[in-house]
């Protein structure tokens, strides 16, 4: 082991300081801190680093792992890492590869500087978590930080030191395949998730052998791509970027986050990678970003594509002089900077700025102590799929899963005689890991036939494809009927495949793909009780299916421990508890749609002409923005505030009764919405101020307290401060963002 530290030991002392432990920065505690120590090696290590060293560590290269963007050139590298030309590599994967390419890097470059592997960990590493719209769906924050952790272990005994992840992108169009990895559309709830996201993969120190660096991504707008089209133009209001888009970035950078990544959009006619005023005067001037910017892959060269940049030169000079520090898997930095640095084009002042953030996280990531954190096999072998992993995931898991509709159909009972698991989905493996799903197999997944299996281990479960989730073949129809017709009850398991959502996989129909909906339709006709499970990467116009079917589970793309989850479920093992992090359109006109609507000069009354409607469908969602059902029922009652009043520097307190009135124990979650009824800009009819989640004992009650402050109430006005205005508001406190349950108060001066 000392042979191999040998050279990281000679490179530190190089650098002219005593090789002593140093203080890490605390993740969670804050936003990401210079640390002094660090700052004056980073200091001695650029002082003893050529032109082309400095811009070799801005360059970022993709291993043939596998590719998870159009490769711009063949990936023979090993001859670049010699000369010290490459600061990182992602798509390396394994302690063995990783340590075998971190080899050359430091053992055989003059320098001796670490790689910072990178890779994209979105929902697990080789334990896969339900997709990340899916865990959202928990409005669980300890569940998703967990979720996390366990990624940042296995990927860190992989040899990854960083993820591409969280991806905190709001969305309100769910014809956008990356709506899957995000945590939806209210960027109040998104910022919480964001947070535990950060927390879990960082850990408390950067350092730790099983922390890895996290990636605040697609700064920023991205999922604001017009007509729902990935990569598409972005063009929104500057209130509407500041209120809507930007406050989860800030959430994850207060919360430690050591990277960003740049978005492939335009954001009002400036793409987001050349774009200065975001990432430099922005980011990293008025937030104080102190770590660094990653272009996404080859997002610097696409530039030109955009009519922003008339060549790499250019392009190269705009990122660079923007503010991104990393080009990945572009090649332009190292074809381009030299040049630019020479032609004073970029000042040597920036080109070090951006490779002492670099080397700031790796020194903060430790690998400068420990090039090889993480190449250790033995420890790969115990910790990737071990069974508390598999637990933690089908916990997690189960608490994704949202029951849109229940007719006395769930939960099952055990003492069932027989059962019909039918649909293309009901004994798939592997679409159920969903895109991004690192290093899971299909293999490891739990089906939902094996979950129930398990659950009736001497039931009569007869099981029939009947479709595929794609074509227009409905031969195998027969047999799905003949299967439900000897049944008890049924369970139609039917969705999306996975490479129907995630990266440059939109949607322009929303519908069940397919013949699946026939499936369902036949099967129903049979009056039998009948759950469908959906299995999908975004919210689906299922309109037809809420009125027909007695009962739907809505499972997203759940995981390694899907199969399980989901029959912990129907047989009432466990009470679903999540709840919709996206809204369910009726139908693809309504789109974009989300809760926090404007009221309008006219607002929607189906029944009146004149009203913002429409003829020929209603306004509302099929179901709303943080709606979902549990087996029992829950009453709020004696909604109380603390004063019908506060001052700008005093907190409202506001609480409530939630009695769990049902005959199952279960989980709420608590929501709190206000409304600020005239403001000096129009304000929606209803945010996102709090959510609690519960668990409360059937026939059982309790009592949930929030705080309000002026703070809490903000917006920015016709100047763009952000500040609270004296005046009227309302509140409401519920189950879902249509809570009736409401009471005034105001805010004075
Ligand atoms: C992809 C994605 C980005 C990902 C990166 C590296 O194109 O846009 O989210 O992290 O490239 O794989």
């Amino acid at each position: 082991m000392l042979k191999r530290l040998l050279p990281i030991l000679i490179a530190v002392a190089l650098v002219g300081c005593k090789n002593q432990q140093l203080k890490q920065t605390e993740v969670g505690s804050g936003k990401f801190a210079v640390n002094k120590q660090v700052e004056a090696k980073v200091d001695s290590l650029l002082s003893l680093m050529t032109l082309e060293e400095k811009i070799g560590q801005l360059n970022q290269l993709s291993g043939n792992g596998e590719v998870t963007g159009p490769i711009s050139f063949p990936a023979e590298y090993m001859e670049a890492l010699r000369k010290g030309l490459v600061g990182s590599m992602l798509n390396i994967n394994g302690a063995a590869y990783t340590y075998k390419v971190q080899k050359v890097a430091v053992e055989e470059s003059r320098l001796h500087i670490p790689l910072i592997f990178g890779y994209d960990v979105i929902h697990g590493y080789k334990t896969i978590f339900p997709i990340p719209l899916g865990e959202a769906a928990s409005w669980d924050m300890e569940a998703i930080e967990k979720s996390a952790r366990v990624a940042a272990i296995e990927a860190s005994a992989a040899g990854q030191h960083w993820t591409f992840a969280p991806m905190v992108d709001i969305a309100r169009d769910p014809r956008w395949g990356r709506v899957m990895e995000g945590a939806g559309e209210d960027p109040f709830f998104g910022s919480a998730v964001a947070r535990a996201r950060v927390k879990g993969f960082q850990g408390s120190k950067l350092s730790d052998t099983s922390s890895i660096a996290a990636c605040a991504k697609h700064f920023v707008a991205y999922g604001a791509a017009q007509a729902g089209r990935d990569y598409n133009t972005v063009d929104i209001s500057e209130r509407t970027l500041y209120e809507v888009y930007l406050p989860p970035f800030k959430s994850a950078l207060d919360a430690g986050v050591v990277t960003f990544m740049s978005s492939f959009n335009e954001l009002n006619g400036i793409p987001v990678t050349g774009n200065k005023a975001m990432v430099n005067d922005l980011l990293k001037e008025k937030w104080g970003f102190n770590g660094f910017v990653d272009s996404d892959w080859g997002s610097i060269r696409e530039m030109i594509y955009h009519g922003y940049a008339a060549n790499e030169y250019e392009a190269g000079y705009l990122a660079m002089s923007s503010g991104v520090d990393m080009d990945l898997e572009g090649r332009i930095y190292l074809a381009q900077l030299k040049k630019l640095v020479e032609d004073g084009r970029i000042t040597v002042e920036q080109l070090d700025e951006a490779v002492r953030r670099i080397l700031r996280v790796k020194f903060e990531l430790g690998l400068f102590d420990n090039p090889y954190k993480g190449c250790d096999s033995i420890r790969e072998k115990e910790l990737l799929l071990n069974p508390r992993h598999l637990e933690i995931a089908r916990e997690v898991t189960r608490k994704s899963l949202v029951l849109l509709k229940n007719e006395n159909v769930l939960p099952l009972s055990r003492n069932i005689r027989s059962i019909a698991v039918v649909g293309p989905l009901a004994d798939n493996q592997d679409e159920l890991i969903g895109t991004w799903s690192g290093r899971g197999e299909g293999k490891h997944v739990v089906s939902v036939l094996s979950g129930i299996r398990e659950k009736l281990p001497n039931g009569n479960i007869y099981y029939a494809k009947g479709c595929e989730i794609v074509g227009e073949n409905k031969a195998g129809f027969d047999e799905a009927i003949n299967a439900a017709r000897k049944a008890d009850a049924v369970v139609v398991v039917v969705g999306e495949s996975a490479m129907m959502s995630g990266e440059a996989l939109s949607r322009a129909f929303l519908d069940l793909p397919g013949v699946q909906k026939d499936l369902v339709m036949e099967l129903n006709a049979l009056h039998k009780p009948l759950v469908v499970v959906v299995m999908n990467g975004r919210p689906l116009t299922i309109e037809w299916m809420d009125k027909a079917v007695p009962a739907i589970l809505e499972a997203w793309l759940p995981g390694t421990m899907g199969g399980l989850a989901i029959a912990d479920v129907l047989f009432g093992d466990y009470n679903p508890s999540g709840k919709l992090p996206m809204s369910f359109p009726r139908n693809v006109g309504q789109i974009p749609i989300f809760y926090y609507q404007k009221s309008t000069g006219r607002p929607p009354r189906q029944e009146e002409r004149y009203t913002s409607k429409y003829i020929d469908s209603p306004v509302s969602p099929l179901y709303p923005f943080g709606y979902g059902l549990s087996y029992t029922t829950f009453e709020y009652s004696n909604l109380s505030i603390s004063s019908p009043s506060i001052k700008m520097d005093e907190t409202l307190k506001v609480s409530v009764d939630v009695r769990n009135s049902g005959k199952y124990d279960g989980e709420e979650v608590v929501q709190l919405y206000v409304r600020d009824m005239v403001g000096s800009v129009t304000r929606p009819i209803r945010e996102l101020k709090g959510f609690k989640k519960i668990f409360i004992k059937s026939g059982e009650s309790a009592r949930v307290e929030f705080s309000l402050t002026s703070n809490d109430l903000a917006f920015y006005n016709q100047n763009m401060e952000y500040i609270a205005e004296p005046g009227d508001f309302m509140l409401f406190i519920g189950g879902n963002s249509d809570a009736s349950l409401g009471l005034g108060f105001r805010l004075e001066e």
